[in-house]
């Protein structure tokens, strides 16, 4: 089976919403250079971790436009879906002014369901992960699998995975859902552990280590995911939900000792740090039914992708000192003061 998605229905206008974090950065990137004729809106609130360092090579793109707000302004939103704020601000988009006030709400999948039958979007791809099935020491979930997450964060996916389904049943809002592994790759956060311990490694500090580092992740590279939610778009049924993983378990320990190995970092590094709270055990996806329905697999081997990722954080100082030094949260407080 072909590994590239052919196109069913084309849907040249995708509302990303939270495009200037990590895997929306990634996502945006790839869909602007796989697709010459789709253009890319992008609405973010740009809160702790979203940043528009993250698409400074597209940023002139005429295919991609800049919206800073938040999903649960209803009015914005439904303008976004109908084009009208397009249509009326195409060419001169300066998007500081024509956003309202928003209030600071929590965001809600709800909130992003346009409201009227004329505004139903092609497509709904929830992104979702697989924290919503919770831990578990053997076997792989599937997408039936019970939604059993341990954490605030992983249940309001649970939630918003859920309202999703409610909204393809109730209204047929034509919704996918994806529940992804960990994804390594440029521009994550420092906060996560992977960007964590390479910096960390080359501002020779220790790395922190949850517990005895034998809690297992799934990785995969963010490149391959981005393809695979292109998949989903394209080629995925409305009210499937599809499991996206490339198969590659790695306990904390081992992760970081590969990783200390390409960097040729000592193990000294490693520390052994108090447990997170409601860490869970292990993470692991079944990911056959995009494979055997949609033709997707994964491209990138769990070492070609952390060294190609250890090599884009030595080579983008530049970006992870600003953030980690807070430089770059005083920036955006002044550039985008809330109003
Ligand atoms: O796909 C699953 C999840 O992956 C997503 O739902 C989340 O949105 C995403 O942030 C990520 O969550 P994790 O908590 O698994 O990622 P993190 O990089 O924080 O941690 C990976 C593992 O490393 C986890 O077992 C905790 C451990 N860890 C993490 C940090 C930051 C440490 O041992 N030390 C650390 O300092």
């Amino acid at each position: 089976m072909n590994n590239s998605p052919t196109t069913h229905h084309l849907p040249h206008t995708l509302l990303v919403t939270g495009g200037a974090g990590f895997i929306g950065s990634n996502f945006i990137r790839y869909i602007l250079n796989e697709h010459s004729d789709w253009q890319i809106i992008n609405l973010d609130k740009l809160t702790y971790a979203g940043n528009l360092e993250n698409l400074e090579d597209v940023k002139d793109n005429p295919r991609y436009h800049f919206v800073k707000g938040d999903i649960a302004d209803r009015k914005l939103v439904d303008a976004l879906f109908s084009g009208e704020y397009f249509a009326a601000n195409s060419l001169t988009p300066n998007t500081q002014d024509l956003i309202p006030n928003t209030q600071d709400l929590t965001p809600n999948t709800q909130d992003l369901t346009p409201n009227t039958q004329d505004l139903t979007p092609n497509t709904f791809l929830q992104v979702s992960t697989d924290e919503v099935y919770g831990s578990t020491e053997k076997g792989k979930f599937i997408e039936q699998s019970p939604l059993s997450p341990n954490s605030p964060y992983a249940a309001s996916k649970a939630a918003a995975d859920l309202l999703c389904h409610a909204y393809w049943k109730t209204y047929q809002l034509p919704v996918i859902i994806t529940r992804c592994s960990n994804n390594l790759g440029p521009f994550q956060f420092p906060e996560k552990f992977i960007p964590l311990a390479v910096t960390n490694a080359l501002e020779n500090k220790s790395i922190p280590i949850y517990g005895d580092g034998s809690n297992v992740r799934d990785w995969i590279y963010v490149a391959d995911h981005c393809r695979a939610l292109d998949f989903a778009l394209q080629k995925g049924e409305p009210g499937e939900i599809y499991n996206i993983a490339a198969n590659q378990e790695k306990t904390n320990l081992e992760l970081v000792y590969k990783l200390l190995n390409i960097m040729h970092e000592p193990q000294s590094l490693v520390t052994f740090v108090t447990d997170r709270p409601g860490h869970d055990r292990r993470y692991a996806l079944d990911a056959s039914k995009i494979t055997t329905q949609l033709g997707w697999k994964p491209t990138y081997s769990f070492e070609e992708a952390l060294t190609t990722t250890i090599n884009w954080y030595v080579d983008h100082e530049h970006w992870w000192r600003k953030i980690k030094s807070g430089e770059y949260a005083e920036y955006y407080q002044r550039m985008y003061p809330q109003r």
